[in-house]
């Protein structure tokens, strides 16, 4: 996958010295990780989406924070239930989840 239809990145707090520590660390952003990981294989899009965990996005009185390019969508307190929403409308349909926008 050179170029993925979609970048999903989910922040889980890292740091530049390679631990996990922060607000969506707290909040259970690595579980959100996995569940991504598992919602895109049971949909079948392994071959157009990519997720990839990132450091703090500076808002982190919103996170979970997830965040989708192409389009630089971002999503906020995003739990585990909200995953299936996103694969589903976001990157299977193309249709942003409006109610999680920040
Ligand atoms: S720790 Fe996730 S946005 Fe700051």
């Amino acid at each position: 996958m050179l170029s993925p239809k979609y970048h999903v990145f989910v922040c889980t707090s890292c740091r530049i010295n390679g631990t996990q520590k922060g607000f969506c660390h707290s909040k259970g952003s690595v579980d959100l990780v996995q569940r991504f990981m598992e919602e895109i294989d049971d949909k079948d899009l392994t071959s157009d989406v990519m997720v990839t965990n990132t450091g703090c996005f500076g808002i982190c009185d919103k996170g979970p924070v997830v965040v989708i390019y192409p389009e630089g969508t971002w999503y906020g307190n995003v739990t585990e239930d909200d995953v299936e929403t996103i694969v589903e409308k976001h990157l299977a349909e193309g249709e942003k989840v409006k109610e999680l926008l920040i």
